[in-house]
């Protein structure tokens, strides 16, 4: 069975241009899968304790315990059970929301996530992702990504994920244009889809 886990992580819960897109994606994503299942991840809603030096040690050393060991083993869980991501994410202050960044310190884990052996190796290859990113300004250069996809792309990359979609709403502080951008972007996640 096909299972979308969807993450969202913007503080808006109203009026949210990446939550409506991320609607907009699942809505698509469900005509395509009628049998397929959606895990629902939010890092405003759901608590995301930032990660702290009891529950890193707790990763390297298995006789430690964190309670954040829990969400961490809880939220890899919610990974392996998926096969597709869905990340929502927002531009704040030229970075990934803090609740984003806080939930993959929690995910990326070694002997669970990815191994060293002769360097990095992701064990989530079998995975697909997408990303939609969404900003007040325009910080793509032509033709390449904007910076929440570089940064992103970097942590899926060393989970393994290497088969990643990317849907960009750039401008959305500059009324002019965004709906029509808007519109080209439901036709990208529509084509993507079928
Ligand atoms: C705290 C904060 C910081 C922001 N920093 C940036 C920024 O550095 N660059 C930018 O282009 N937009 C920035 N924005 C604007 C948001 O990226 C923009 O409003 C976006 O639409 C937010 O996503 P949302 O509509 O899903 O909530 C910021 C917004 C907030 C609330």
């Amino acid at each position: 069975m096909n299972t979308l886990l969807r993450i969202d992580s913007s503080l808006r819960l109203e009026d949210s241009h990446s939550r409506r897109m991320g609607d907009y994606f699942v809505k698509q994503w469900n005509i395509k899968h009628p049998d397929g299942a959606v895990i629902q991840r939010d890092t405003t809603r759901q608590s995301t304790p930032h990660l702290t030096q009891q529950t890193f040690d707790a990763f390297l050393d298995e006789n430690l315990f964190s309670e954040d060991l829990l969400l961490s083993d809880q939220l890899i869980g919610e990974l392996y059970q998926s096969s597709e991501i869905l990340i929502t994410c927002p531009m704040y202050n030229y970075g990934i929301p803090s609740s984003l960044k806080a939930y993959f310190d929690l995910v990326i884990r070694t002997k669970k996530t990815f191994v060293s052996e002769n360097g990095i190796k992701g064990l989530l290859s079998d995975k697909k992702a997408h990303i939609i990113s969404v900003m007040g300004g325009i910080h793509s250069i032509p033709g390449g990504m904007n910076p929440l996809e570089t940064h992103l792309t970097s942590i899926l990359n060393l989970m393994g994920i290497r088969d990643i979609t990317y849907f960009p709403l750039e401008g959305t502080a500059i009324p002019d244009q965004l709906s029509e951008k808007t519109e080209l972007l439901e036709t990208s996640i529509i084509k993507h889809l079928n």
